[in-house]
């Protein structure tokens, strides 16, 4: 068959990416969709058991930093597009060891860039989306929200590592014109989240009963946006976007943290059987991550009013979709909690 797009989607084992790539393969039957991914921890083939024997799916085991693997999947597969999603992507690792986020937030956007860069050279009608977050904006006090325009001003080693791949991005915009495309997005939540992040590790502690552990005082804001709305709004921009732009995503929906784990336990009690106040008496506050961003929020006007995207469910439908799914498919939380994440689980959490 021919294929009118063949589009590498990067990290597509991984939380979002696996969104991104279901919704391609489901949706657009004419594009070749090519998942590269290492599958480090955080990648799992199972994502996308749903989707992976349909016609127009293909999977590529390979490291964005192996410039040769990179060359040989862009000619095999005659890759015509990039949605780059692949990252080292969990803050508190970032900050244990920021070798490991140098090494594929930069250097492996960078192998990415030259590979397109390499293999479309002038040729129009690509595009390179380059996905990353809202951390590289920084931190905001009580009031305001993050706007395309906010300076950067990233504090921990992962937003550091983000926002250099985004300033890489936009270099070979300008500098070569490559005809790249970036979004950034503000916390997902969503099914296929790894344990480690903090909705799927409430959810998990809290069926396993054991503590919930919560940095400082859990005033800390985030702005919370179901993965399905952000795969959606990946392929609005990816689709509509204009070259060289970059659109923020999000759905203002603020919550402390110890506002939105109050809000999971009462769901949670509830929905396990139990007596009210059950799973709220497993909260810990524990030691603050160091340099912990106070508020996040995004002002998502620009990608509404241009392109005409917005969410499509509110936060209560999400979480109660989120927590159902989790509670379906603990052989999943079984699986992905094994190995190399019950060790960093136990070194990072055990002792609190
Ligand atoms: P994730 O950690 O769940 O998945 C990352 C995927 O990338 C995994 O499948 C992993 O195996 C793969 N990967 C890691 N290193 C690789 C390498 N060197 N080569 C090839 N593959 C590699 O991450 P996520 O939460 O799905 O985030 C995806 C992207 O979206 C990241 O770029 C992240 O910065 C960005 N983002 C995430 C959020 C969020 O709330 N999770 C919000 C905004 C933006
Ligand atoms: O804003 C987008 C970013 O959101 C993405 O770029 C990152 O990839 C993603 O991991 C996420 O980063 P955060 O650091 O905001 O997410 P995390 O789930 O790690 O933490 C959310 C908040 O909860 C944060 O204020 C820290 C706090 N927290 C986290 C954990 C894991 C706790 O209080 N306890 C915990 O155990």
């Amino acid at each position: 068959m021919n294929f009118q797009k063949h589009i590498l989607v990067t990290g597509g084992a991984g939380f979002i990416g696996s969104h991104v790539v279901r919704r391609l393969v489901k949706n657009y039957p004419d594009y070749l969709v090519v998942n590269l991914d290492k599958l480090t921890y955080a990648g799992n083939l199972e994502n996308l058991q749903d989707i992976d024997q349909a016609s127009n799916y293909r999977f590529e085991r390979a490291d964005i930093c192996d410039a040769a693997a990179l060359k040989r999947i862009f000619e095999s597969h005659q890759i015509t597009d990039v949605i780059h999603l692949a990252a080292e992507s969990h803050v508190d690792r970032s900050i244990e060891g920021p070798m490991e986020f140098v090494m594929t937030n930069v250097v492996g956007t960078v192998q990415l860039l030259q590979a397109a860069r390499a293999a479309w050279g002038k040729e129009s009608g690509h595009v390179f989306h380059h996905v990353s977050t809202d951390e590289v904006y920084g931190s905001l006090g009580d009031t305001g929200l993050f706007e395309e325009t906010t300076p950067y001003d990233p504090r921990s080693p992962y937003s550091a590592s983000k926002a250099s791949s985004d300033h890489f991005v936009r270099a070979y915009y300008h500098t070569y014109g490559l005809p790249i495309k970036m979004s950034n997005c503000s916390n997902n939540y969503g099914s296929h989240h790894f344990p480690e992040k903090l909705i799927p590790l409430m959810i998990h502690n809290i069926i396993n009963e054991k503590p919930l552990p919560v940095y400082g005082k859990g005033d800390n804001i985030r702005d919370w946006l179901w993965v399905e709305d952000h795969a959606s709004a990946i392929d609005t921009i990816f689709h509509k976007g204009r070259l060289g732009e970059s659109y923020n995503v999000g759905g203002l929906n603020e919550w402390t943290n110890i506002e939105l784990v109050h809000f999971l336990c009462q769901l949670m009690d509830d929905k396990l059987g139990r007596a009210a106040g059950s799973a709220a008496g497993l909260i810990t506050y524990v030691q603050d991550r160091a340099g912990h961003d106070k508020r996040y929020a995004i002002d998502a006007t620009k990608l509404e009013t241009e392109l005409g995207w917005k969410p499509s469910i509110t936060f209560e439908q999400g979480l109660n979709n989120t927590v159902d799914w989790y509670l379906n498919n603990q052989d999943w939380v079984a699986k992905v909690t094994s190995g190399a994440y019950q060790t960093y689980y136990e070194q990072m959490y055990a002792n609190r």
